[in-house]
């Protein structure tokens, strides 16, 4: 192994040392130092400012120290290259500032690190500081290049509210089975609906008739109650997404708490499992709730947006994002297909669709409240558009 990568950082920084470990690599490779080793230590800021007091003789912590092994001769591929300490605390003080994603910093760090193994030197002069900066440009976009996502996101679209329209008349029109099939023609990837136990929108009659209609994929979304769970084992949707269900709310509110009630989720898993459908759980972006899905076998996690879509500033909508983008991360890596709803709409979608781990999106209101105006057809494809752009 080129990259030899160890972490002393506590443990309260989501950094995904996989990830960090294949940019490493990814970056040895561009510079010409493919079977090179780098050693790669993420540490907390105490210890970087014992470093840096030591080598540096500079008492305060830094984001990234390099130790060159090379002393500015030449490196050959197959050398030993050098040490690269980054401090986490510092790292994500640094992101939280400049509102990108840690991942995003610790990148830049390491590259960063790199270049001065590599023997540039900015603070030797300043055409050299120029060319350093060049070089870690060029970099970057080469880690951007090929991180960039390879498979394009899909658009589930939600048509509960065709038929909210509908009940509110008590007659057959406008039918979310016809709007369904008007989503599939505009390129969804999929048809979701609501079974709701109070039955306000969806009826029974609808996934009825939509399990046999729906050419893409069916997600039947419900709460785990036996009168549903029966349904949907009878009925043997494509998926189901389980989300938690309240009688009073205008909408489904939160995340399911899966830490508080591991063995009941379990158990319905299991069932639908047998049954051989696979089950999402929709759950706030909280690694407690990421890891609970997977301790207990689900397919996929519902990623929950409503907070990143609901933010009443920039800096909280920017907070939430990067929850989002941390949760979407840590889900893939434990394994976990990671979708994403709730609350989006023709603003705040592109920025979710570009998340690398995120492979559909459920998405009802705001393409039906377009559809009023423009159509179905239309509303849906301007999504993917945006999502697909
Ligand atoms: N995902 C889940 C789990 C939902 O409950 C809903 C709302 O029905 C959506 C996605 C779609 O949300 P919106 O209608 O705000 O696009």
């Amino acid at each position: 192994m080129p990259v030899k990568l160890r972490s002393e950082a506590s443990g309260h920084h989501p950094i995904q040392l996989d990830r960090l470990c294949r940019s490493a690599e990814v970056l040895l490779r561009r510079t010409n130092h493919g079977n090179s080793e780098l050693s790669l230590l993420i540490v907390s800021d105490q210890a970087i400012h014992e470093l840096n007091r030591h080598y540096r003789h500079k008492d305060k912590p830094t984001n990234v120290l390099s130790f060159p092994m090379n002393d500015g001769r030449e490196i050959a591929d197959g050398a030993l290259l050098g040490d690269i300490v980054i401090s986490a605390d510092t790292a994500a003080r640094e992101a939280k500032e400049l509102k990108i994603p840690l991942r995003q910093r610790l990148n830049w760090l390491l590259i960063h690190g790199l270049v001065h193994l590599l023997g540039y030197d900015h603070e030797r002069s300043e055409p050299e500081a120029a060319l350093m900066e060049s070089r870690e440009h060029e970099l970057q976009q080469h880690l951007n290049d090929t991180e960039r996502k390879k498979t394009m996101t899909q658009l589930a679209i939600n048509v509960d509210h065709v038929a909210t329209l509908r009940q509110a008349r008590g007659i057959n029109e406008p039918d979310p089975v016809l709007a369904a099939g008007i989503c599939e023609l505009a390129g969804a990837s999929g048809i979701v609906v609501h079974l709701r136990e109070d039955r306000r929108h969806i009826q029974d009659r609808d996934v009825r008739i939509l399990r046999e209609t729906v050419k893409t994929k069916l997600n039947l979304e419900m709460g785990a109650t036996p009168e549903i769970i029966g349904i949907a084992l009878s009925l043997k949707p494509d998926m189901i997404t389980l989300v938690p269900e309240k009688r009073q709310e205008l909408t489904t509110e939160g995340g399911l708490n899966v830490s508080g009630q591991k063995k009941k989720l379990e158990e319905v898993i299991k069932q639908m499992t047998k049954a051989g459908i696979p089950v999402s759980l929709f759950i706030d972006p909280e690694p407690k709730q990421i890891s609970a899905a997977a301790a207990i076998g689900a397919t996929f996690v519902e990623i929950h947006t409503g907070r990143y879509c609901d933010a009443a500033s920039e800096t909280a909508r920017e907070d939430e994002f990067e929850l989002v983008a941390t949760a979407a991360d840590f889900a893939y890596g434990l394994g976990l297909k990671v979708n994403a709803g709730h609350g989006l709409n023709y603003q705040n979608v592109s920025r979710v669709a570009a998340l690398d781990a995120i492979v559909e999106l459920s998405i009802g209101h705001s393409v039906m409240a377009r559809a009023i105006m423009v159509g179905l057809d239309q509303a849906v494809r301007e999504m993917l558009d945006l999502i697909r752009g």
